[in-house]
């Protein structure tokens, strides 16, 4: 929960604007929720100024917690689109309606639950909390009588539902989640709420008068749905679940076996980069899937020209030797940047994803053919040979810049190398890229810098391990 929630204060970048026709939409749906809440107050008779006000504070109330609701979920997630903040406040709305219309048929549990797990799973715990407590708080009926019992059961099991899903990476343990909350719930209420039932009286229950066993079987159906249509939420509204992300990060996706096939050399950095990257982002406890799946696509760019990278040439001629012209080199350099947005776009790759690849290289400069093009024209321009950016926007690109600059110095350092000389040429590259102004946009801090050297210089000894050669027996046996 600590964890949770001092994420959700520190924004990784600021919020990105939404446009302003989106804005007034949203406005409007909100609007909308809080009529559909609230109206009913209006229809007591004799209508009195008492009356009145009691609607209007309870309108702005509404109002409030959707305002805050979405607040929450652009803390939680800097980069959320207008599509994410509609699918938030659509299916509030769409419980809200189910409320006024089935309050008294449905469980208020397979109203709740199900949206939440869909929010979790897209736009984290917090988000999921936020929404969860708005849902359940507001009760367009003023007639209906909540039972404490099943308030309090709701809450727990939406309330697990909201954290679990946030977590959880994979669509087996979302199964597991779907069976055991309905059990979880089907037991509590039937410890906390049937007992009591046979005794009082039948008004108290109007939200509990289905069948317990049922209800939670329809929860059990809803949940199950909801995870059949994950995926589909996940491509109309651009979610990016757990489970999305491991799945791109499956090394049997047609893009990156190509890129293992085409562009050995790129694979190999790739995979050095991921190890290097990944023991950054844990130390300074950033998304691990993310940067991950991030590193693994970061270069697929190169695909459109392998042999015109250094990883890929065994050897043989450099075909920048035979161009000989430092303007084209840079040229050919931007375009695995630009090439790497056309593949992402063309594999339908979620916009966090295709994210690292401009950024990675953000405005960075190609030295060696810069230095080239001094040689032959001093007044050259620098910015011919910079990357046409953006800098990286978050600490997870930022880190994969970073382990990219590192990767190949770790690679070439000799292996008798100590652990200061690691760490030196590490802080050397850092502080280039930070003095370079590539750190600017990405809110790292000085003490995660300091914690992205320590764990680049793990990896670094755990490379050296690996590449020490372990002596065999005389007789080559192994035991
Ligand atoms: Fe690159
Ligand atoms: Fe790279």
């Amino acid at each position: 929960m600590f964890y949770l929630w001092r994420r959700s204060q520190v924004p990784v970048k600021q919020p990105i604007k939404i446009s302003r026709i989106d804005n007034l939409i949203i406005f409007l749906l909100c609007i909308l929720i809080s009529i559909i809440s609230s109206y009913k107050l209006l229809l007591i008779t004799p209508l009195k100024i008492a009356e009145i006000l009691s609607w209007f504070l309870t309108f702005i109330e509404i109002l409030i917690s959707c305002g805050v609701l979405i607040l929450v979920s652009k803390k939680e997630n800097p980069t959320i689109s207008s599509r994410q903040i509609f699918l938030i406040i659509t299916l509030l709305l769409t419980v809200q309606v189910t409320k006024l219309a089935l309050a008294s048929t449905i469980s208020p549990l397979f109203m709740i639950i199900p949206p939440a797990l869909i929010i979790s799973q897209g736009m984290g715990s917090i988000t999921a909390l936020a929404w969860v407590s708005i849902a359940s708080l507001i009760w367009p009926n003023p007639d209906i009588v909540i039972n404490n019992n099943l308030f309090f059961i709701l809450l727990v099991c939406a309330s697990i539902v909201s954290l679990l899903g946030g977590r959880i990476r994979s669509r087996a343990q979302l199964l597991q989640l779907s069976i055991f909350v309905p059990i979880g719930s089907f037991l509590s209420q039937w410890i906390l709420i049937y007992k009591d039932k046979i005794s009082l009286n039948r008004q108290d229950f109007v939200l509990s008068n289905g069948d317990i066993f049922s209800d939670s079987f329809l929860l059990a159906i809803g949940m199950l749905f909801t995870i059949l249509f994950i995926p589909i939420f996940e491509s109309i509204f651009g979610l990016l679940t757990k489970a999305r992300l491991l799945e791109l990060a499956d090394k049997e996706k047609p893009l990156i076996r190509r890129l293992s096939l085409e562009a050995p050399g790129t694979f190999e950095h790739t995979l050095l980069i991921c190890g290097l990257a990944e023991e950054a982002t844990r130390m300074i406890g950033g998304d691990i899937d993310l940067i991950k799946t991030g590193a693994l696509y970061h270069d697929v760019g190169k695909l459109h020209a392998p042999n015109w990278f250094i990883e890929n040439q065994d050897g043989s001629k450099n075909p920048h030797d035979e161009l000989d012209d430092p303007i084209k080199s840079a040229e050919v350099l931007q375009a695995h940047v630009d090439e790497g947005l056309k593949f992402a776009r063309k594999n339908r790759l979620p916009r966090l994803i295709a994210n690292f690849i401009p950024e990675h290289q953000g405005t960075l400069k190609m030295g060696y053919f810069f230095q080239k093009a001094k040689e032959k024209n001093l007044d050259i321009n620098e910015y011919y040979f910079r990357y046409k950016g953006p800098i990286p926007q978050s600490k997870e690109t930022a880190i994969l810049m970073l382990a990219d600059g590192c990767e190949a110095a770790l690679r070439a350092m000799n292996i008798n190398a100590s652990d200061k000389e690691a760490l030196e040429t590490i802080s050397n590259i850092i502080y280039s890229r930070k003095k370079d102004g590539q750190l600017d946009d990405s809110n790292l801090s000085k003490g995660e810098i300091f914690l992205i050297k320590r764990a680049f210089l793990n990896v670094w000894k755990r490379i050296r391990h690996r590449r020490i050669q372990y002596p065999t027996s005389k007789n080559n046996t192994f035991s």
